[in-house]
């Protein structure tokens, strides 16, 4: 058997090696001596190997072909050759042959080849078929990840793979081969998480607790009828930027890391579609490292994602994974309708299509022309902004000639001033055109028409919310009743002075509790920002408004700050600990002191840094995200892959549905909706909402938005008239998702492009002088960023 695969391998270097002699199981080292990192040199020849997926996260154990933990059945035979995990590997092209593992833990992978020998196999996970394997391919690839299965409840569990005797899609012949496991072993839950329901919460002896009293802690709550939470399907990437971009799919968009989603069989995918109804994974062809980018709607619905990180030529090697810098890039994701998302891609044109100057954590606001606003960031990857790093600036896209910049970027004195903790501003489209921007402890107005900044009362009590000192910001419902007056919400955050050197701050430090609230009016200014206390303090939240109007907070820690590596008392890497899973209601019309509502039910899921939240159009919450690590990790706190959805009562009741809406919806143009109202809620009141679900990233969910829009009785109990929001400041051109609210009861939502759908201004000449004045890229090279 040896003989016959030594023939068919067409492997130049095939060394036979003792099996005996080899270790078979490889606790994980993801550190430079790693070979995974940089592609494998094998011996005897200089030239490294091609880059594999195959990866050990920190946390996680590899098991050879070799391992007592698999049991063969039929005709396996052995390959050696050094471009094996363990220099072996076991195969077959017996139909029926089949291995078996089981194991105690949380997730297995399957690491094998690849060629033109190869054919499929069955997958059963815990003896429930799962997945068909074809591993036909022209080319010959080693160290592939054929199966990965992530957030199985901690217990025993087993996988089988069994050689289905198909060829695959073009070949002749039917083998399968296994080559290394690698077992995802994870920790027990601890005892007293079986017992008690709020365990989550510091338990009283911790030290936090006398830092920062947490409040309504000490009774929990009785459950809030209805609500339901329930971990299904899982991302693929880390969930780092999370968007909704049709009514059956979120993108998805992360960092260059060893994500088990693999592209191409090439490398690990850092974007992915993720289906919402089946929680289907298409992983999405990006060029550059869209580590800590921005995004936004357009007014034609193009999506668009800018700024990241340089190339890491460290030890992540993602050099291997064909990545370009990305920093000044703008990633475009044409609006993408079919059911499977079928042809959907990122699209990068650097020659032509670039920001004028390098941006990490940049916020990202559509205006009333259907452009995009590009806010401040970081020159370079790093951690806490400061005056080397910072970017004060903002441009457009597609870039403007105004204020004499022509496509440059326009200073903002306000980024200076509110340095250090100012990355990710928390910014929105005002309804009289101007933008909000808040960072670290201030506030302003910005009129980007005539280049004015406006001061506003700066936030009380010294919280600072911003990156790292990250907080949440939302702009609470606009109603034309009172003629969308804005008011902001932020809540969340941290009163750490933010001169302070990393190794004076800890990652128990606690965070803020605090909410404040503004009113953008002349009398809201003059009586200044509202405090309110959230239940629990909370870093990196994230606020999700519901078409009901209320919002819900999720996500985040008690304590700590943002980022990894660098304070005191990290949790794995993590900079925050004590995550809070308990979300809370936030009711911005109820009277001060009956606002927060309590009982939502908890996960024990940490979201922590690299969380995220948005609604979707069925009106659930998905929950995803939180990798607070240099690359992907298995210990606490990992890298979370696991989907949350959270379900508030409305889901399970009969709901008012929209049979049928224009695709389309002008400033000021009178529509027909046909609508069907539940008997039960024929006697509530009926309101009609247009939603943006917002680009969400690091707590920010700039452009999230609900208009409430005029609307009446039509001829028939079916129709309701409906108004277009009157101009593209109080809803700025471009997608929004149209709902019918029944009391308290809101209808699915009905995807719509607000406005003509046209899109935004070109200007040739300033687009010219970018590229003229600009050099492409920013190659400077870091090996550590927050
Ligand atoms: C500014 O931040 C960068 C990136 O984190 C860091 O390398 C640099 O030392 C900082 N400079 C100062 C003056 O603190
Ligand atoms: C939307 O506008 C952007 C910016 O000009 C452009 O790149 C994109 O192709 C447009 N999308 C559509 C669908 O026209």
């Amino acid at each position: 058997m040896f003989t016959h695969w030594h023939a068919l391998l067409a492997v130049p270097a095939l060394i036979a090696l003792s099996a005996q002699g080899l270790s078979n199981e490889h606790t994980a080292h993801p550190a430079k001596s790693d070979p995974a990192w940089n592609g494998y040199t094998p011996p005897g020849t200089a030239d490294p190997a091609p880059f594999t997926p195959y990866y050990v996260p920190d946390g996680a154990k590899s098991y050879d072909s070799a391992s007592r933990l698999v049991h063969y059945k039929g005709t396996w035979a052995d390959a050696y050759s050094s471009s094996f995990v363990g220099h072996s590997s076991r195969r077959t092209r017996q139909p029926g042959a089949s291995f078996y593992a089981s194991f105690t833990g949380t997730g297995v992978e399957w690491f094998g080849g690849t060629g033109p020998e190869y054919g499929a196999a069955d997958v059963y996970i815990d003896g429930r078929l799962v997945d068909r394997v074809d591993s036909y391919s022209k080319d010959r690839r080693f160290q592939l990840r054929r199966f990965w299965v992530f957030g199985l409840e901690y217990r025993k569990h087993t996988l089988k793979v069994v050689n289905a005797g198909k060829r695959g899609k073009h070949g002749v012949h039917t083998t399968i081969d296994v080559d290394a496991l690698v077992i995802y072993h994870g920790v027990p839950p601890p005892k007293q998480q079986l017992h008690q329901s709020h365990h989550h919460h510091p338990p009283p002896s911790h030290p936090l607790v006398e830092a920062a009293p947490v409040r309504a802690a000490q009774a929990s709550p009785p459950p809030l009828q209805g609500w339901q939470l329930e971990q299904k399907g899982t991302t693929g990437v880390s969930a780092m930027q999370l968007a909704i971009i049709s009514s059956t799919h979120a993108i998805i968009v992360d960092k260059v890391e060893h994500n088990p989603l693999t592209i191409d069989n090439l490398h690990p995918a850092w974007a992915t579609l993720y289906n919402l109804d089946t929680h289907a994974l298409t992983p999405l062809h990006v060029k550059s490292n869209s580590f800590c980018a921005g995004g936004a709607f357009l007014g034609n619905g193009t999506l668009v994602n800018v700024g990241g990180n340089p190339i890491h030529e460290d030890h992540t090697a993602s050099a291997d994974f064909d990545q370009t810098d990305g920093m000044q890039s703008v990633r475009l994701f044409e609006s993408c309708e079919t059911v499977d998302a079928a042809g959907c891609d990122i699209y990068e044109y650097p020659d032509r299509i670039r920001l004028s100057t390098p941006r990490w954590y940049p916020s990202v606001v559509r205006l009333q022309d259907g452009s995009v606003m590009i806010i401040g960031g970081s020159k370079r990857g790093g951690w806490i902004n400061n005056a080397t790093t910072n970017n004060p600036t903002i441009e457009y896209f597609p870039p403007k000639n105004i204020h004499g910049a022509n496509g440059t970027p326009i200073h903002l004195q306000f980024l200076v001033d509110t340095l250090n903790s100012n990355l990710f501003p928390i910014a929105f489209l005002l309804p009289d055109g101007r933008v909000f921007i808040a960072a670290n402890r201030d506030a302003m107005i910005y009129d980007w028409k005539s280049n004015t900044e406006t001061r506003l009362p700066r936030l009380p009590n010294g919280v600072r919310v911003t990156y790292p000192m990250t907080g949440t910001g939302i702009l609470l419902p606009l109603v034309p009743e009172n003629d969308h007056a804005p008011e902001v919400l932020i809540c969340g955050g941290s009163t750490l002075d933010d001169t302070k050197p990393a190794y004076e701050m800890s990652a128990k430090d606690p965070a803020s509790d605090q909410c404040a609230r503004l009113l953008l009016t002349p009398e809201g200014i003059e009586r200044g920002w509202q405090v309110e206390q959230m239940p629990y303090p909370r870093m990196m939240p994230d606020a999700v408004l519901l078409p009901t109007g209320a919002v819900v907070i999720v996500n985040g820690a008690a304590s700590g700050i943002s980022g990894y590596k660098n304070v005191r008392d990290q949790v794995g890497m993590s900079n925050a600990d004590n995550p809070v899973g308990t979300p809370v209601l936030y009711n911005p019309a109820a009277p001060v002191g009956k606002r927060f509502t309590l009982g939502l039910p908890e996960s024990a899921i940490p979201r922590m840094y690299h969380s995220t939240a948005t609604l979707t159009p069925n009106g659930v919450i998905m929950i995803a995200g939180s990798n607070p690590n240099l690359d992907r990790s298995e210990v606490a706190y990992g890298t979370e892959y696991r989907v949350e959805w959270l379900r508030p009562p409305y889901v399970t009741r009969s709901r008012p549905v929209i049979d049928e809406a224009p695709r389309a919806i002008n400033f000021g143009e009178t529509v027909k909706v046909l609508v069907k109202i539940p008997d039960d809620l024929r006697n509530e009141k009926l309101k009609v909402a247009v939603m943006d679900f917002a680009y969400v990233t690091h707590a920010t969910h700039t452009n999230s938005r609900l208009v409430y829009l005029v609307a009446a009785p039509g001829e028939d109990e079916h129709t309701v008239t409906v108004t277009g929001p009157p101009n593209g400041n109080v809803y700025p051109p471009g997608p929004g998702w149209l709902h019918v609210i029944a009391g308290d009861v809101p209808s699915r939502g009905i995807k719509i492009l607000v406005g003509s759908g046209e899109s935004p201004p070109v200007d040739y000449g300033a687009i010219e002088n970018l590229l003229k004045t600009e050099t492409k890229g920013n190659q400077e090279v870091y090996s550590k960023e927050g």
